[in-house]
């Protein structure tokens, strides 16, 4: 049953203790969705996922100021907890929205958590600190809600890597589950962060799915992985107010780049800014 359940919102550890208690005490499953709010139909496909692997949801809302870097936009980024618990009421059991001193309390030390290579790597090159602090505040919202399962987006396929490695090696009874990308008509990834960009802007942006599919179907035909590469970085080059960051194929195993010779599954990453915002996406196939 994902439909009219009653939700809560709450905002403390204690009062999130007390809305967890009954469950807890009956043996069930918490199933656990973190975001940063702003929630669009993505988020709400993890919940409904989530359902699907637990008894009870949390969903949070917390807009973490450590994965944030200095001239990036944590405090212009879209905050609307109203419309939010709005979206998932009678979908979400728990909503949990915790103020940054709830998270990273004055006497008390939350222990910085490292992403080491991987995090230095395509966002995490662009973001210097940012994957240290996404892994971080999830450690952290890991140990407030102590969950049974946790969902994230596909969408965020180098978080998702990472979290899947912090979970092996220090949550070992939490399964992490990846929920597919979730797209506008038009192709486009559902992100928070698209609200900042205009018509004509949506209408650039949508050069990121079309790029992916393009470059995944013609090494899949078996173009040289560099040839195909080019192509792609051509088709952005090509658009208006748009910069391409990265356009490269890894493997999903390792998150490292492959070689010409790679068979099995690889995942073409692209990451463009278009009309000043930074924008990701990414395809998974088979080579
Ligand atoms: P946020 O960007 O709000 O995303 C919350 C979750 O929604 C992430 O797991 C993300 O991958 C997923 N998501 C976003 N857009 C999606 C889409 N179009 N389709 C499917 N899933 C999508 O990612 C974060 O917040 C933060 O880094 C967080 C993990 C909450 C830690 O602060």
């Amino acid at each position: 049953m994902t439909e009219n359940r009653h939700t809560v919102l709450v905002h403390t550890q204690e009062q999130l203790d007390q809305a967890l208690e009954a469950a807890r005490a009956a043996g069930l499953k918490v199933g656990f969705v973190p975001t940063m709010g702003a929630l669009h139909a993505g988020h709400i496909s993890l919940v409904s996922l989530a359902h699907t692997y637990a008894d009870i949801v949390v969903l949070s809302i917390f807009v973490n100021p450590k994965q944030f870097g200095a001239g990036e936009d944590f405090d212009r980024y879209p905050r609307t907890l109203e419309a939010d618990f709005s979206a998932v009421a009678g979908n979400a059991d728990i909503v949990f929205a915790p103020a940054v001193e709830e998270v990273y309390p004055a006497n008390q030390t939350v222990a910085p958590k490292h992403a080491g290579p991987v995090g230095e790597t395509f966002e995490g090159a662009a973001r210097p600190g940012h994957f240290d602090g996404m892994l971080t505040v999830v450690a952290r919202l890991f140990d407030m809600v102590r969950p049974d399962i946790a969902v994230f987006g596909e969408k965020d396929a180098q978080q998702l890597f990472l979290v899947r490695r912090l979970a092996q090696t220090e949550y070992p009874g939490l399964k992490v589950i990846g929920a597919e990308i979730v797209r506008e008509a038009s192709g486009l990834a559902m992100s928070s962060r698209n609200r900042y960009l205009n018509t004509e802007q949506l209408d650039i942006a949508e050069i990121l799915a079309i790029t992916l599919a393009t470059v995944s179907q013609l090494i899949h035909d078996g173009l040289d992985i560099a040839a195909a590469l080019a192509i792609g970085e051509e088709m952005v080059a090509g658009e208006p107010e748009t910069k391409l960051e990265y356009l490269a194929l890894v493997d999903p195993q390792t998150f490292e780049r492959v070689g010409e010779n790679h068979t099995g599954k690889a995942l073409l990453l692209i990451a463009a800014i278009v009309g000043g915002v930074r924008l990701i996406d990414n395809h998974q196939f088979d080579i």
